[in-house]
């Protein structure tokens, strides 16, 4: 692609933007400082190739190239990041799906459908706790209510948040307009994983995304001096919260493919010497099936009980998020793998708009080498030439299905 903006060329340009000097890597959230920059990037970028920008109801941005209307190719991924994320996850997909549109324009390609490019809100959760927020809203499989009162950690909402970036969340919700313009979706996306330098292949087909959810544990006891409170007389809700993160793990080792993470831990007040009055924390859980992911679930919740109970604490648990087991459409994927010299068709355990997408519309997803098999981590990477060949094969697909 010599003398072409290439997606490492994009993502290079944006790399100040949300660096996060104290965790490393990046912290992007849905409308703060850094994703409103770069959602006004988008727009620039996007309007420099002649597309036709606008925002959804739910605070997703649509760039179109010829009249918006409906059955259209929508390909796209999201520009939040996790807390210290990595480069690739959500962007590469941004950057690719504005390259492929370079691509396809210098080969004098003219689509005979509408083509779009998606940009969707608050992917990961990282400010309001859950992910695939905008897809999730346009889908209608959270309810508005329950989205705009979400606080992130500061105790702003959705909704006042969204408001304070210039759009209306008294209209966030399932959007049939928006859902009819979608014929079908691809999402290009890092790997988050090795399969692919395994297998010695630049470019994969998504199979699967695994049945995953979050919940919250609150545990309860009593906040009291560290020095003054005899260990006897203590009912500290940091004993359940540890031997329920040792569980975690423990459980999701003895069941089939599970996963199950404690990646945030929140004491309340949170001081050195004092003993904490409540502990929240976060389960990240999933496996291929629904089944083993509640069973995870309700294990643990059942010994978060007997933790609590054993320390005279007292815990509460609230489901945040979940979504079911996702098996993309088979004959989708086997046309696109066939398109694509035989890629492979890899599942994946993370997350993505096209999760949810898939339910509504034929939906695929790209997956692109990360030699180093890390993600939500500032050492997720993947080589300059592999993401090259990702908008290239996303073109290729773009050009396929829109013939
Ligand atoms: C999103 O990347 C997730 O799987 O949590
Ligand atoms: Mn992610
Ligand atoms: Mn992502
Ligand atoms: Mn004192």
């Amino acid at each position: 692609m010599t003398g072409m903006v290439t997606p490492s060329g994009l993502l290079a340009a944006i790399e100040d933007v949300g660096a996060d000097r104290r965790r490393g890597g990046f912290s992007r959230h849905a409308f703060d400082p850094a994703e409103l920059e770069l959602r006004e990037w988008f727009v620039e970028q996007a309007e420099s190739r002649g597309l036709r920008v606008t925002a959804d109801r739910n605070a997703n941005l649509w760039a179109w190239w010829g009249e918006p209307g409906d059955d259209a190719i929508v390909t796209g991924s999201h520009l939040d990041s996790v807390p210290g994320g990595g480069a690739f996850d959500g962007p590469l997909g941004v950057v690719s799906a504005l390259t492929a549109v370079d691509l396809l324009r210098a080969k004098g390609f003219v689509p005979r459908r509408p083509l779009a490019v998606v940009v969707f809100a608050e992917e990961e959760g990282g400010r309001f706790g859950v992910p695939c927020l905008g897809s999730r809203l346009l889908a209608g499989t959270i309810d508005p209510d329950r989205a705009r009162s979400l606080r992130d950690p500061g105790g702003v909402s959705f909704a006042e948040a969204m408001a304070a970036a210039g759009m209306r969340p008294e209209h966030v919700g399932r959007d049939e307009e928006a859902l009819r313009r979608i014929g079908k979706f691809v999402e290009l996306h890092v790997e988050q994983g090795r399969g692919l330098v395994d297998l010695d292949r630049p470019v994969a087909v998504a199979s699967s995304i695994l049945a995953h959810g979050r919940w919250r544990f609150r545990f309860s006891g009593q906040g009291n001096h560290a020095g003054a409170t005899l260990i006897s007389d203590r009912r500290d809700p940091m004993l359940p919260a540890a031997q329920f993160v040792l569980a975690a793990r423990r459980a999701a080792a003895a069941a089939e493919d599970a996963r199950a993470t404690v990646g945030r831990l929140v004491p309340n007040p949170g001081g050195t010497n004092v003993i904490a009055s409540t502990v929240d924390l976060w389960l990240d859980a999933r496996s291929p099936t629904d089944a083993v992911t509640r069973s995870v679930v309700e294990e643990l919740s059942g010994l978060a009980e007997r933790f609590a109970g054993e320390e005279g604490c007292a815990v509460e648990v609230t489901e945040e998020s979940y979504g079911d087991t996702v098996h993309f459409q088979p004959r989708l994927r086997d046309e696109l793998s066939e398109l694509l010299d035989h890629a492979p068709a890899l599942p994946t355990g993370a997350g993505h708009d096209a999760g949810i997408l898939a339910a509504e519309v034929p939906t695929a997803m790209l997956f692109v080498r990360n030699p180093t098999g890390v993600s939500h981590a500032p050492e997720e990477f993947a080589e300059a030439d592999d993401c090259t060949s990702g908008a290239q094969a996303l073109a290729r697909v773009l050009e396929h299905l829109s013939a």
